[in-house]
């Protein structure tokens, strides 16, 4: 369960509620199995502060998204974070826009991804379903993959087709290279199935939809929502 948009609410108007770490518990308690923030450069909703509260109070597993940039990589060191995923970031942007380029960011993942292992999390590069990229990830030592969805998520008819094959060629691959498989981006209660039943994929990232359906059915309701429409919890 991706929480920031819960402090993109608090932060329209920069106060305490609503309060993403209150947000994070109760969708613990309604089954999901992991929480992930992003603490982005601007700081545009997740705070420094939200990523201790959060590593105090959540219980299942807590994954930070974060990207390659020096002071981002120092707070993660100290977070106790369980996971990282890295993102790449770009100021403009309204939501993370492409995958990470793995291949162009070799010298910077070969300083990074160690430091992080050595703090005991479990590295994940976020990355689009492209060949290249898993090789290049396998080579920086992650541990998983983040198939990025979006592409899948915005397409529509036989387009969405051929993004779903390119996304199951790219678990084989991420598979064979011995890296493990996770997905996410633009994931919502129609198009999550077939991206659950992917082979190897083992966690779902999902934010914005669960965020969204969350004002009308509540925190609880939202997350039993998604567990029934991929399957199986
Ligand atoms: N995975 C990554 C790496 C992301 O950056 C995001 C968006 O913050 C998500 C998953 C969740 O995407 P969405 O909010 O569209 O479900």
């Amino acid at each position: 369960m991706n929480i920031d948009h819960v402090a993109t609410v608090r932060q329209a108007r920069r106060g305490e509620s609503p309060d993403p770490v209150a947000w994070a518990v109760a969708a613990e308690r309604a089954g999901a199995q992991g929480i992930t923030c992003h603490l982005r450069v601007d700081r545009r909703h997740i705070q420094d502060e939200d990523v201790r509260r959060l590593r105090e109070a959540v219980t299942t597993l807590l994954n930070l998204e974060m990207a390659l940039e020096p002071g981002i990589v120092e707070i993660a060191l100290a977070s106790g974070a369980d996971q990282f995923c890295i993102v790449p970031e770009n100021r403009k942007e309204i939501t993370t826009e492409g995958g990470l380029n793995a291949v162009a960011e070799a010298d910077r993942l070969a300083l990074v991804v160690p430091r992080l292992r050595q703090v005991g999390g479990q590295v994940s590069l976020f990355v689009d379903p492209d060949l290249e990229q898993l090789d290049a990830a396998s080579r920086a030592e992650a541990e998983y993959v983040e198939l990025h969805t979006g592409s899948y998520s915005n397409a529509r008819g036989a387009e969405r087709e051929r993004e779903l094959g390119r996304l199951a060629r790219a678990c084989e691959r991420a598979h064979e290279l011995g890296l493990r498989v996770n997905a996410g981006h633009g994931l919502d209660y129609d198009n999550v199935d077939a991206i659950a039943a992917l082979p190897h994929v083992e966690e779902l990232n999902i934010g914005h939809s669960i965020v969204s359906r969350s004002l009308t059915v509540g925190v609880e309701g939202a997350i039993r929502e998604m567990i029934a429409a991929f399957g199986s919890p």
